[in-house]
């Protein structure tokens, strides 16, 4: 049934219907610099991932694991990580946890990946239901399946109480997420799957999450996808949810001006990322790195990976040589304009974009 679950995924994330609404990246501008005076060569793309040298501050975003066709995604996506030399989150693993069977479809990451970070994921729902011994148990075994520099646990209520065999229960979520903190010895990164990380949750989650990963509203939707498969199996409330929640989420831009505004530990942006300007977008509202999801499995899928990451790229640095930034840790402080829709929300909520030091 998981293992169904899985693929389906998979299946419905390259439709274009899983892509819902918009991150509001295009209410980002950013001011062409006519006289950036560098070398576009000198245009230096390398980030720190949670104190990792990287080339560029792009990741290969959670996804999959599980079943035959994940594993053999999850090998391709390691290998372009490895090749580029960026991070790579693998998808939720409590699949493996408990079908030993399938561990093989995440140790190809560490396989193909060994010398670039990598992110090893649970989900919260799953870690409300343990008792703290196997809690502990689990995310150990989940790091070393991957050998992960550091572990993301994913908080998706969304999803749960829309699909139809969800566990929507988030009782003593964050309590959890502190026994994770003190068993790992490692980064631990909070993330979101699609609707987005708010100021108040940011804020609970700040003296325990060493990174928050937006995961916002704008991109891949799993509302729209858990409601492609309630309509299949015949849950009409489950579909029905889905078109009522269709457009809920924070925007992604709007997302990481929320956690920015009250965290200062490292932010990561996700959720409808769609090319390297996007990202840099990204970066001067505040976020350290961004991830891409669905179009990397698109791209593995149609067997161009590598131009795909090659081309994102190659965005990143010609949004930095025409806004006269050689370094990644510049952006942040590089002047924009905010259009109507975002600069309501960072008015409404009293939002600051921009970087740890940075005032709109
Ligand atoms: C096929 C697929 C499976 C996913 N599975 C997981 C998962 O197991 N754990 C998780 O934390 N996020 C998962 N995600 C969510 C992504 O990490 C990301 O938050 C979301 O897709 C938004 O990014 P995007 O718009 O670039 O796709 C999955 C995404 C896709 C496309």
């Amino acid at each position: 049934m998981i293992d169904k679950r899985k693929d389906d995924h998979i299946y419905l994330a390259l439709s274009q219907f899983s892509q819902v609404g918009s991150a509001l990246f295009e209410e980002v501008f950013l001011i062409h610099n006519a006289l950036p005076e560098i070398d576009y060569s000198e245009v230096d793309t390398s980030a720190e991932f949670l104190g990792v040298k990287v080339s560029a501050p792009l990741g290969i975003g959670a996804m999959t694991g599980g079943t035959e066709l994940a594993g053999r995604i999850n090998a391709e996506l390691a290998k372009a990580a490895e090749k580029f030399n960026i991070p790579m989150y693998v998808g939720s693993q409590r699949i493996a946890l408990t079908k030993p069977e399938v561990k093989w479809t995440f140790e190809v990451v560490k396989q193909n990946a060994p010398s670039v970070p990598k992110v090893a994921n649970l989900g919260a729902p799953q870690l409300s239901a343990l008792p703290e011994e196997k809690l502990v148990e689990w995310v150990v075994e989940a790091v070393e399946m991957v050998n992960a520099h550091a572990v993301a646990i994913h908080l998706n209520p969304a999803q749960e109480v829309i699909q139809p065999e969800g566990e929507p229960n988030f009782r003593n979520i964050l309590d959890k997420i502190r026994l994770v903190k003190r068993a790992l010895g490692k980064p631990l990164i909070v993330k979101e799957v699609g609707s987005g990380i708010s100021r108040e949750v940011a804020l609970r989650l700040a003296s325990v999450a060493d990174a928050i990963d937006v995961g916002g509203f704008g991109g891949t939707s799993f509302i729209s996808i858990e409601g492609a498969r309630a309509a299949k199996s015949g849950s009409e409330i489950h579909k029905r949810l889905s078109e009522t929640f269709r457009n809920w989420g924070i925007p992604t831009a709007v997302s990481i001006c929320e956690v920015r505004s009250v965290y200062g530990g490292f932010v990561v942006a996700s959720g409808g990322v769609r090319s390297g300007l996007d990202g840099v977008k990204a970066m001067v509202l505040g976020a350290d790195f961004f991830t891409m999801s669905q179009p990397l499995l698109k791209a593995a899928l149609e067997n161009r990976l590598e131009e795909e990451v090659k081309s994102i790229i190659t965005e990143v640095k010609t949004a930095m040589f025409l806004l006269g930034v050689s370094r990644v840790s510049q952006l942040a402080t590089v002047p924009r304009v905010y259009g109507f829709g975002l600069r309501s929300w960072i008015e409404q909520r009293g939002l600051t974009c921009g970087g740890r030091h940075f005032k709109v």
